[in-house]
């Protein structure tokens, strides 16, 4: 059997990112020597502390690399988020954001029942940052296409296709956002008569909103415009027990960087007390971006195993272990 060799593109950037970084390379080093597959890393700089070395937070040694690789996998920065992974984003058309969120055991979950998928939009909206402002006034302006909706909601069904789920939840606010919601909502019902075997709903945001709290379990795959999904996302992994467990992916036609949903928490950083499980979780799902479907399995079931067992946890889960005491767990888990 020909097994599968990678490139990996590694953006560790800055705070806790290298820490989680190095916890999810051990985890991936001891897939390596348990299933055969390679891979093959790079590190790029990326962050707050490479644009005071150099004087840009993104390099295009960066983004040339990330464009080279099979796949990539990016921690996390602290102020440069804005300079950082949203012109990633949108430079190499990155259009859907993959947020799951669902309780794992062992984990303090608000809503244990949380099992869901948020598909964001993740190019244009609000963050398009176009916009201006004087002393004491100033205005984003928020740019819909039908293309990129339809595409998000295209991907939206096939996700939920692909996963065995029956129902996609389109979130707005098109009772107000007219114009742009307006046209994401018609886009999103074009989608939906394409899929006549799914469910198909649509709620206001901020319902959706306390339906997310109260009712998670009432939703399967969420799509929505670029500013709803960030905020939602946060809600529903807020759920499950807080952004040390909430993975994400920001997906294109054949580019990806997965990444922990968290930022570069100063305030644990350099402490190696950093929960890695997002981090390792976010390579799960990029070994299943990879086709990697058994590897990415394996993986979740060993941070489950460990989570489950509850000896080696992290501060933020109660427990009293580093982060590398906890990769380790992970990997012996494999
Ligand atoms: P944050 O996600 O860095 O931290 C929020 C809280 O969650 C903190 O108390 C932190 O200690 C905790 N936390 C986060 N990840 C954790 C982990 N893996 N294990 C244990 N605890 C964890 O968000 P915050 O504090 O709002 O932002 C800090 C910096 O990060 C800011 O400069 C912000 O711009 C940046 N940021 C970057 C992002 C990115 O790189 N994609 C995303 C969000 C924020
Ligand atoms: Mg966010």
């Amino acid at each position: 059997m020909v097994m599968a060799k990678y490139n990996l593109a590694l953006l560790p950037g800055d705070g806790i990112g290298p820490e989680v970084m190095d916890a999810t390379v051990k985890v991936l080093d001891a897939l390596e020597a348990k299933t055969g597959i390679s891979f093959k890393y790079k590190t790029y700089m990326i962050g707050d502390a490479e644009k005071k070395r150099s004087g840009t937070a993104l390099p295009q040694e960066t983004i040339d690399g990330v464009k080279a690789a099979n796949a990539c996998l990016f921690a996390c920065v602290g102020e440069t988020a804005k300079e950082t992974i949203l012109p990633l984003r949108q430079k190499l058309n990155l259009y859907v954001n993959l947020r799951p969120a669902k309780a794992y055991p062992g984990v303090p979950a608000l809503k244990p029942e949380t099992d869901l998928m948020i598909v964001r939009e993740n190019t244009e909206g609000i963050y398009k940052m176009i916009g201006d402002r004087s002393p004491k006034s100033a205005f984003n302006v928020r740019v819909v296409t039908y293309e990129a909706s339809y595409n998000i909601v295209k991907y939206a069904f096939e996700y939920a296709k692909a996963n065995g789920k029956k129902k996609v939840t389109a979130v707005h606010k098109a009772n107000v956002l007219d114009y742009t919601d307006g046209l994401f909502l018609e886009a999103a019902r074009d989608v939906a008569t394409e899929y006549p075997d799914y469910e198909y709903n649509e709620l206001i945001v901020d319902a959706a909103a306390m339906r997310l709290v109260m009712y998670p379990e009432s939703f399967e795959v969420v799509v929505t415009t670029n500013m709803f999904g960030d905020i939602l996302s946060d809600v529903a992994a807020g759920l499950v027990g807080g952004l040390g467990m909430a993975p994400s992916g920001n997906v294109g036609e054949d580019i990806c960087i997965f990444e922990p949903v968290h930022g570069s928490a100063p305030d644990i950083a350099g402490k190696g007390i950093a929960n890695p499980s997002a981090c390792i979780l976010s390579a799960a799902m990029m070994l299943e971006w990879l086709k990697e479907k058994d590897a990415a399995e394996m993986v979740v079931a060993a941070v489950l195993k460990v989570l489950e067992e509850g000896k080696v946890k992290t501060p933020d889960l109660g427990g009293k272990n580093s982060t590398n005491e906890f990769a380790e767990a992970v990997a012996a888990a494999l």
